[in-house]
């Protein structure tokens, strides 16, 4: 079944983008990436997903994260959407955004990594891609995946709100309950024993008296 599930390895394709040929592997390096799909170039709803993404590209850069965006359509069209884009941030029409754009005119991508959705098709009827969110870490492996449907936009700062806590996982060793935002408390995992977490944690856990009387739901300082 095409798709990817938590923990596959990115597929090393190759594909033509807004800056030139890659190959997914080399363009990923050593870095933590995410890859975003869109229906279709001179879309409503993509291009502010877009903008934004490119308003946001410095924060990602920060927690160094590559972005590569995804669309069906040519190399061509999406330089020239890339100016609309612009546009609508308000800057010079450039067609250059801080991050590439996969041109996949054949859907042989989106078809590979079960991106399709079924329910908004082209005028020839031709499925369109739905809106997925790939994060994968240094070591390429898939950490999170989102998907949405075409006719809803996805909100960025969650896409950001999820990259701190994915490396908060993976430098720290702690979860992040719900609602979380950074500066806020986080979670020490279940399968972590006590005398480690005092250890690992020097600000303290703070457990939560609960009716059952078992010890799961401990708190610490977000480790810096
Ligand atoms: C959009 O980007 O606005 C869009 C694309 C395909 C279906 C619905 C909305």
């Amino acid at each position: 079944m095409p798709g990817l599930l938590l923990g596959d390895e990115a597929p090393n394709f190759e594909a033509d983008t807004t800056q030139g040929r890659i190959r997914f592997h080399d363009f990923l390096g050593d870095s933590w990436g995410i890859l975003f799909s869109h229906p279709r170039d001179f879309t409503p709803v993509c291009t502010t997903e877009l903008g934004r993404a490119a308003k946001l590209a410095a924060e990602f850069s920060k927690r160094n994260v590559k972005m590569i965006a995804l669309s069906i359509d040519s190399v061509q069209d999406h330089l020239s959407w890339c100016k609309d884009i612009n546009a609508y941030n308000g800057e010079q029409p450039a067609e250059k955004l801080p991050f590439p754009i996969i041109a996949d005119k054949d859907r042989e991508l989106a078809v590979q990594l079960g991106m399709l959705d079924p329910d908004e098709r082209d005028k020839d009827g031709m499925p369109l891609t739905a809106r997925v969110v790939f994060i994968f870490g240094p070591d390429k492996k898939l950490k999170l995946s989102i998907l949405y449907p075409a006719t809803t936009g996805r909100n960025f700062d969650e896409i950001l709100r999820v990259v701190d806590s994915l490396q908060l996982t993976a430098y720290k060793k702690v979860a992040t309950p719900v609602d979380w935002k950074p500066g806020d408390s986080v979670m020490v995992v279940p399968t972590l024993p006590d005398e480690e977490a005092k250890k690992l944690f020097p600000k303290g856990v703070f457990t939560k008296d609960l009716p059952s009387g078992k010890k799961y739901l401990r708190y610490t300082p977000q480790p810096e």
